[in-house]
């Protein structure tokens, strides 16, 4: 208890003090959980001061039934802000609730890269991109982690299916795991210092990622210096000795593999102490760092952790992130006066603000699309609400309003990813039978990922909302209406049809003979539509806003670096529209051929808030590693000399300004 020593001196002390029986009880949950509340817990060792561990999912809000906490909007959404302090203040909010709830261990944030768009837990991540994941996913964990509660990343890794996802074998070569799926786990070890990772469901080129060596020794210790702990998903844990050689320090949410099997391994010598000892130490260093053992965690399950600021950031954070794709005419905002239709279930009866799995949550209301849009019109406005199941009452409805506004939604949950990206209950006929009557139609998308918009030319407007959380019809008024410009952008790509995402075949998803083939290799995501030269319905990093804006003036320097040396990037973004906005700009970098990458990647963004008529100069920092490749032949990363082309723009379509950087 010598707050005078390091961290690792106080875990080696303690853990030579420690029982067998006390060290096999230190790397399994229990079940029943002794005390109300959280889905995995670890007794404490009263003998020697250890304090229980408390843990409790949570990417969008406590969860586990927890009471009295605030629902903030879906990941993916608040990740469309593409504003880093917006994570930063969501995982603050968020650790600070756990913390309340006597939660020390946070199960989040989930920082997989997406791959597949039907993917059932889409909205529990960031999006399809390396580097962005990586931004939001140190973002979030720092927060979460400066207010008491140890942060989990998951899920480690190559988990981008619920499809069979107790058994599926991610076949990945070794360059697409170290480019494309791996670095946001590498940021939340080197920057983010996260305390914990979750080793997923699935197995990585035939081993379980639980007691998959390469993944678990090899790259998360070796390669990346990991020095916290790693607990398994929710069963995923597969054996005693192979996991206990291969890496894995604790098993949830019990003691299957890891109790009187692990005691009795150790006693026939088949898994050595040191190597029990080495687990607890993984556990112990992250609670000394993290402070378990000198801070007084009063909260309990049963305490409020909702503040009033939550409410507020809750609402900021959704309309933060949600995103103008369509606005023909200027039909939004709309015009005070105008009566309009809402229409949809979405829209009233039932909200679809969060998803569904490990990520549901009791929030303590929510705010429907009607009741928001309806207390923002006020009494001189008439706005009407049919649910839609009555095709004709919806048509009559939206043919007497000046504007019709339907809601439509996907059911996206963790276990089973979505058939295709069709609308689900037919939506879309109801869509195109509403715009067919009415004046004029603005949809909005309640979905955690794509969806497909055969209806797309009937209609005058479209607003991905995502799932917007307790504040869900505030946070649309406010957009729709104006009072907040738009000005969140698309964390994946939309496409025009099912068979232009990078994932089509069988194959590839949801596998064939309990193999999922990563075939596209490098290509997932925008990368795959560039490659390809096909333009999506909706690019990565595309979203309106009602203003316009024009990037101008790119500077690079140095013009020739050395390897790992930063580039700056200077440029000038203008807001040439006549109300206040903020503009995303965004720096991709384009390889040599040689390299044999996909044709520009993301490396740098910032956000920027412009008045009409302003212009701002921003200096980005393209970091040295964005001019290497994994190169598989010798197992790591090799900078590449070469000319390399830099990016600028406003989406990764829309990239009208170019450089070159030579690499030595
Ligand atoms: C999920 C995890 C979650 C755990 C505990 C699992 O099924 O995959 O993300 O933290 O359950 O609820």
């Amino acid at each position: 208890m010598n707050r005078a020593f390091s961290p690792e001196r106080r875990a080696d002390l303690l853990v030579k003090q420690m029982t067998l029986d006390e060290k096999v009880a230190m790397v399994h949950g229990v079940k029943p959980i002794p005390v109300k509340g959280y889905v995995g817990y670890v007794p404490p060792v009263e003998r020697l001061g250890i304090p229980a561990l408390t843990l409790a999912d949570g990417r969008a809000a406590v969860g586990n039934g927890a009471r009295d906490i605030t629902l903030f909007p879906a990941p993916i959404a608040a990740a469309s802000s593409w504003d880093v302090s917006l994570l930063a203040e969501y995982g603050r909010e968020l650790g600070q609730e756990q913390w309340q709830k006597g939660t020390n261990v946070e199960l989040g944030p989930t920082i997989d890269v997406v791959r597949v768009p039907e993917w059932g837990r889409t909205f529990e991540s960031y999006g399809e991109d390396p580097y962005f994941n990586s931004r939001m996913a140190v973002a979030e964990i720092e927060a979460i982690q400066s207010q008491g509660p140890i942060a989990d990343a998951n899920m480690y890794v190559a988990m981008q299916q619920e499809s069979n996802r107790f058994k599926e074998d991610s076949r990945v070569d070794e360059r697409t795991l170290e480019e494309i799926y791996l670095p946001p786990f590498a940021a939340a070890v080197r920057e983010g210092h996260v305390g914990t990772f979750m080793c997923a469901y699935v197995k990585t080129n035939g081993v379980y990622s639980c007691e998959n060596d390469f993944l678990e020794r090899g790259v998360l210790r070796q390669q990346f210096g990991f020095d916290g702990w790693v607990m398994s998903d929710w069963g995923a844990t597969h054996s005693t000795i192979d996991s206990a050689l291969h890496g894995l320090d604790q098993e949830m949410p019990d003691d299957k593999f890891y109790g009187a099997s692990l005691k009795a391994a150790i006693e026939k010598g088949e898994v050595s102490t040191a190597a029990l000892d080495d687990h607890v130490r993984n556990i112990l260093v992250t609670m000394f760092r993290q402070g378990l053992f000198d801070k007084k965690q009063t909260g309990t399950w049963a305490s409020n952790a909702r503040r009033p600021e939550h409410d507020a950031f809750s609402r900021y954070a959704a309309e933060q992130g949600t995103v103008l794709l369509k606005n023909d005419k200027g039909i939004l905002p709309l015009a005070p006066g105008t009566s309009i239709a809402v229409i949809g279930t979405s829209g009233g009866k039932t909200p679809k603000a969060l998803g569904g799995g490990s990520s549901n949550a009791n929030p303590p209301y929510i705010v429907s699309p009607f009741d928001g849009i309806a207390k923002r019109a006020g009494s001189a406005d008439k706005v009407t609400y049919a649910d839609g199941t009555d095709l004709i009452a919806a048509a009559r409805d939206a043919h007497n309003a000046d504007v019709t506004i339907v809601f439509a939604n996907t059911a996206e949950t963790e276990g089973s990813d979505r058939p295709d990206l069709t609308l689900p209950n037919n939506q879309d006929a109801l869509i195109a039978v509403v715009a067919a009557a009415a004046k004029k139609t603005i949809v909005v998308l309640n979905t955690g990922g794509p969806v497909l918009m055969p209806w797309i030319d009937k209609v005058a407007g479209i607003v991905e909302a995502w799932y917007p959380g307790q504040e869900d019809g505030n946070a649309i008024a406010a957009v729709l209406y104006g009072d907040v410009n738009p000005a969140a952008k698309l964390p994946l790509t939309f496409p025009h049809t099912a068979d232009q995402i990078p994932t089509p075949s069988k194959e590839q998803w949801p596998g064939v003979d309990g193999q999922s083939q990563y075939s596209e290799r490098l290509n997932i995501g925008y990368r795959w539509y560039d490659a390809n030269n096909v333009a999506p319905l909706f690019p990565f990093g595309f979203g309106l806003s009602y203003t316009t804006f024009k990037v101008s003036h790119l500077a690079v320097s140095p013009a020739t670096a050395d390897a790992a040396q930063a580039i700056t990037v200077i440029v000038d973004v203008s807001n040439t529209g006549s109300r206040k906005g903020a503009e995303v700009v965004q720096v991709y970098v384009g390889h040599p051929p040689a390299n044999g990458e996909p044709p520009h990647q993301l490396r740098a963004f910032a956000k920027v808030e412009l008045n009409p008529g302003e212009t701002k100069t921003l200096t980005l920092t393209i970091d040295g590693d964005s001019f290497s490749i994994y190169d598989e032949s010798i197992h790591r990363w090799a900078h590449m000399p070469g000319s390399y082309e830099i990016f600028a723009g406003t989406s990764s379509r829309d990239l009208p300004l170019h450089a070159a950087v030579q690499e030595q």
